[in-house]
């Protein structure tokens, strides 16, 4: 099911933005202008991604500086092991929408 996330005046350019929804914790990026959202705890231990760093199509983790690529979530940089899930979004006007499973 689609949810309403955010709206994508509150998604900072080339920052992140978290938002919790339903006890998940995400993170929404615009990068070069387009929209992504992917989970916001490090799939490493558990640290909220909206407190490291955007570095072009990578957030890097704020703890052990673990690194993902914002557009498909793969490992972008150890100790990271797992990719981040990255969710289907649409915008609606300004809403912002992603696909989850079951929240
Ligand atoms: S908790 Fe993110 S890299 Fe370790």
């Amino acid at each position: 099911m689609w949810i309403k996330l955010c709206t994508t005046p509150e998604v900072p350019d080339e920052d992140v933005l978290e938002v919790t929804y339903n006890n998940h914790v995400y993170c929404a990026y615009r990068i070069s202008g387009k929209h992504y959202v992917t989970d916001g705890i490090c799939t490493h231990q558990v640290a909220r991604l909206s407190e490291g760093y955007v570095i072009d199509d990578v957030i890097e983790c704020p703890m052990h500086n673990g690194r993902f690529h914002i557009p498909t979530g793969r490992v972008d940089g150890p100790p990271a092991c797992d990719p981040l899930r990255v969710y289907a979004l649409k915008v609606e006007g300004q809403v912002l929408m992603i696909e989850v499973n079951n929240t």
